[in-house]
């Protein structure tokens, strides 16, 4: 009877979740490689080492005795890494399939990270948090040792069902869509996407795996290298929001790969590439170039309020990799989560990780001892506010995100009634103030989240930031607005954790940007990284 009564319950929860993209504008996302986030009891801590790129032990079922951490730090969904049984054989020269990604037979699960009902337990778990599940899959390839392999453990078995082997060539899309990722040491034989059985092979396993472990979005690696008509139709049959990895870091380049002909999102490599122009010391300390990609992707994206904004990921270096400042880490992250588009941290972020580019930047996660850190605090208040806001009265999420200054050394960005203010200065006391003008009027009552300090604005809307103690990020809400937030002293409202959902909105338009600006350092990442990711 209980059984009965557990079933039809969580029946109700399969229709209850399934989210579109506009349920997910207001999420903000933990992203996960299932192998490296905890441990199972018992196993030896101190056994992984990220460079030896083999299993460290991590699992469905750890992620899901584990998602205290993730939620108490105000996450509202999870990414995790490929679910789909991988390659089995020898070690090879790039080790391991630890992160999930060397695909062979898509209608198996990976039982090195669990049972199908491991998947559909932590799922459950998930939604019972009101949290999202997003599962990374990969389409475009599998992946072989040789380029005459046998097919026969593979899902797709036929020759034709691959497109020939080709090195891919960068310079030309029709290659880059058709040839092989990887290289003659790791294959990874292109799918022909083209093909209509495996058209209706994909879609028919896409719907069933999202109905099956009731998954709400879909994290598309490698879609940029993959036919582009193919995806309506994927992400049609899937019946929930679709984000796909197009690593360019160019908003034209990036942006015709969102919108009805193709997919619902994709992760805004653009910006990255500008937060990492704007903020990493040492670096080009160019905020300009943020104030650039935010005035072209308003116009070229179809919508920015669904791009994946983030500052790491499993095929970048670490942030702090890159700049060894922390305070250019928390103003960095703070405009991925005030600015348009839905914030992503991956796992790490928080424990201030620091490994270079793949396979250093995939660190267990365990030795951090899931520590409460200043990046960790940080985090939770924005997703608190963030939470909080999208949860509103006002409309936040679809307000678009405005400029209101550009200095030397600050950037402020106000989106709905909330104004950022950020700083490439670093951690060091300097004698520079940045001056905002804001819509405000003189006298209006404000707070910074960050520091809970009350803010008076000045004479002509004026706010003064000033920076004698070190760059840290401001973040300005009109005080009476954070009366339910629960921050700054302010009582949160009785509630269980929202799950609303929301009304929609666009944009859209057209411009260019820069390439001159990406350090030679991302050009090389961007060259280098994605290829066995
Ligand atoms: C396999 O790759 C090698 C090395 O690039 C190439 O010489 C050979 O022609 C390829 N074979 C096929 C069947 O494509
Ligand atoms: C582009 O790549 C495709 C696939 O390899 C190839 O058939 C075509 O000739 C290439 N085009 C040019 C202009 O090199
Ligand atoms: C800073 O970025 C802007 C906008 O992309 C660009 O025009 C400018 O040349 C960059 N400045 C430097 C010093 O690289
Ligand atoms: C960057 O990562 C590499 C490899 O993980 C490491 O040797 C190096 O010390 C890291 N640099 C910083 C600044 O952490
Ligand atoms: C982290 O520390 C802060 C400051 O002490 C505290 O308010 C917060 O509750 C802690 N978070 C967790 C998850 O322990
Ligand atoms: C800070 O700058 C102001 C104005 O330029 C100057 O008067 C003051 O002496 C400076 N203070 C320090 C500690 O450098
Ligand atoms: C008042 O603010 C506007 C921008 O909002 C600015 O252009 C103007 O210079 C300011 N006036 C004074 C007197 O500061
Ligand atoms: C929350 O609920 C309690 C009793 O259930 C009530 O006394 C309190 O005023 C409520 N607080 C808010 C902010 O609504
Ligand atoms: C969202 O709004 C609803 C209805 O006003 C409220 O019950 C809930 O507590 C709010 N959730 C958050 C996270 O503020």
């Amino acid at each position: 009877m209980a059984l009965i009564r557990l079933f039809f319950l969580l029946s109700i929860l399969r229709v209850a979740f399934a989210a579109t993209a506009e349920q997910w504008r207001g999420r903000s996302i933990y992203q996960i490689i299932v192998d490296r986030f905890a441990l199972p009891d018992g196993a030896d801590p101190t056994a992984c080492d990220a460079g030896k790129q083999t299993w460290c032990g991590g699992t469905w079922n750890t992620i899901k005795d584990n998602l205290d951490y993730i939620q108490s730090a105000g996450f509202t969904a999870i990414w995790i890494s490929p679910v789909s049984q991988n390659y089995v054989g020898e070690r090879t020269p790039y080790g391991d399939p630890y992160h999930g990604y060397w695909i062979q037979d898509i209608s198996k699960l990976n039982d090195r990270f669990g049972t199908a009902d491991d998947l559909k337990a932590l799922s459950d778990e998930v939604h019972r948090r009101g949290m999202y599940l997003m599962v990374d899959v990969v389409v475009n390839n599998v992946m072989a040792l040789s380029n005459t392999t046998d097919l026969s453990k593979f899902f797709f078995k036929q020759q034709e069902q691959y497109h020939p082997y080709c090195p891919v060539d960068y310079s030309n899309l029709t290659s880059e869509q058709n040839c092989w990722l990887g290289d003659t040491n790791v294959y990874l034989p292109d799918v022909n996407t083209q093909d209509e059985t495996v058209v209706s092979e994909y879609t028919s396993w896409v719907k069933d795996l999202v109905q099956t472990y009731n998954i709400d979005g879909l994290r598309i690696d490698a879609a940029k290298h993959v036919n582009t008509d193919f995806w309506p139709k994927f992400c049609g049959a899937a019946g929930v929001f679709c984000i796909g990895e197009v690593y360019e870091t160019e908003v034209d380049n990036c942006s015709p790969y969102q919108g009805p002909e193709a997919l619902d999102s994709v992760l805004n490599y653009p910006m990255y590439a500008a937060l990492t122009n704007g903020f990493a010391i040492p670096g080009q300390l160019n905020l300009s170039a943020i104030a650039d990609t935010m005035a072209q992707s308003k116009k070229k994206f179809k919508d920015v309020g669904l791009l994946g904004n983030f500052l790491e990921n499993h095929d970048v270096s670490r942030w702090a990799n890159v700049s060894v400042d922390p305070q250019s880490l928390y103003n960095a992250m703070t405009f991925t989560f005030m600015s348009d588009g839905i914030p992503i941290v991956y796992y790490g972020q928080e424990q201030y990780f620091h490994g270079a580019s793949d396979p250093y930047n995939r660190e267990p996660l365990w030795p951090s001892k899931y520590t409460n850190t200043t990046a960790y605090q940080i985090i939770t208040t924005l997703n608190k506010l963030r939470n909080f806001l999208v949860n509103g009265t006002d409309d936040w999420l679809h307000s678009e995100a405005q400029l209101l200054t550009t200095a030397p050394h600050g950037i402020s960005v106000m989106k709905g009634n909330v104004v950022s203010i950020l700083t490439n200065i670093g951690s060091p006391p300097a004698n520079t103030s940045v001056a905002v003008y804001t819509p405000w009027e003189n006298n209006y009552a404000t707070t910074d989240v960050l520091s809970c300090r009350q803010w008076a604005v000045g004479s002509n809307g004026t706010v003064d930031v000033e920076y004698t103690k070190g760059g840290q990020p401001v973040v300005l809400v009109p005080s009476d607005q954070l009366k339910g937030s629960g921050l700054c002293g302010y009582e949160a409202a009785n509630s269980t954790k929202s799950t609303a959902s929301m009304a929609s909105g666009a944009t859209s338009g057209l411009s260019r940007f820069d390439a001159m600006m990406t350090s030679a350092l991302l050009v090389l990442l961007s060259l280098g990284s994605f290829v066995f990711n």
